[in-house]
């Protein structure tokens, strides 16, 4: 097995994570689930699957720095294994405190270990919480929201956002990262072929991508971003800009 190390602090999460062999030759078709198997080796399987994924980190990080404000709390939703909630950790200076929401217990305990191995210096919390059926969020400065949005039901995903909107202080900030998809099919289907390679360079094959793609079916429901944008303009965001991009992904600033 490679040796995996934490991307941030280059310590060896050897014992953490394996590699991420979910949809080999063996894996028969499912709904994709953030299930014990998943968040075992989570990290292996994002760094892999996401472009830019440590600089989109970092840029998030970045802007995070713009708008966290002392005695605020900072939320971060679908937080994981806490990568995101790492990072803010040793970028913000602020004295807020953390809460990261996630509905899988296997993820959330991934991120308790790493929170120990990394010595986690603000208080925090980590709470099981099921997007679809609501949140509350309260004195939030700066809500982060990383390639989870497009999990939840379209249905709800107003709502979500509502309430996001509502729970934040003015001025707060909301970063998201988000897959899209294109009204026009001539790139929606370039942009996913030159995903597909992207994979294919990270060693994943041809049966790994294909059983991924069909597991995430119904599961991961991408939005246009001119959806997004009406989304959050919707809910009462007042700037809403992108800041990054590439092929189907993109990262999107909001502030109320
Ligand atoms: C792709 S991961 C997010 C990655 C993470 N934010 C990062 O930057 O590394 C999506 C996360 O959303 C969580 N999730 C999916 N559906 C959810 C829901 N309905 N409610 C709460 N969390 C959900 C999953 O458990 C998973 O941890």
């Amino acid at each position: 097995m490679p040796k995996i190390t934490n991307r941030l602090t280059g310590k060896n999460l050897a014992n953490l994570f394996e590699r991420d062999e979910v949809f080999n030759q063996s894996y028969s078709a499912a709904d994709f689930q953030f299930d014990k198997k998943v968040a075992s080796v989570f990290d292996d399987m994002v760094s892999r699957s996401v472009p830019y994924y440590l600089e989109m980190q970092r840029m998030t990080a970045e802007l995070a720095q713009d708008f966290a404000v002392s005695g605020t709390n900072v939320y971060d939703i679908g937080c994981s294994t806490g990568t995101t909630m790492i990072m803010l950790d040793r970028m913000l200076k602020p004295k807020v405190k953390f809460i990261g929401l996630d509905n899988s217990q296997e993820m959330l305990a991934k991120a308790e270990e790493k929170f120990a191995l990394e010595k986690f210096t603000h208080p925090y919390e980590l709470g099981i919480c099921d997007l679809n059926r609501g949140l509350h969020l309260e004195n939030a400065s700066l809500v982060t929201m990383l390639l989870t949005l497009q999990f939840v039901r379209p249905l709800y995903r107003e709502r979500v956002v509502r309430q996001i909107f509502d729970g934040m202080n003015d001025n707060g900030c909301l970063i998201l990262i988000e897959k899209l998809t294109s009204e026009d099919s001539l790139f929606n289907r370039l942009f996913i072929d030159h995903y597909y390679d992207f994979k294919k360079r990270n060693g994943y094959s041809e049966t790994e991508i294909a059983n991924k793609r069909e597991a995430l079916e119904n599961v991961l429901i991408p939005y246009r971003m001119e959806e997004n944008f009406e989304l959050l303009r919707e809910v009462g965001f007042k700037h809403v800009e992108v800041f990054f991009r590439w092929y189907n992904f993109c990262g999107i600033i909001a502030v109320k």
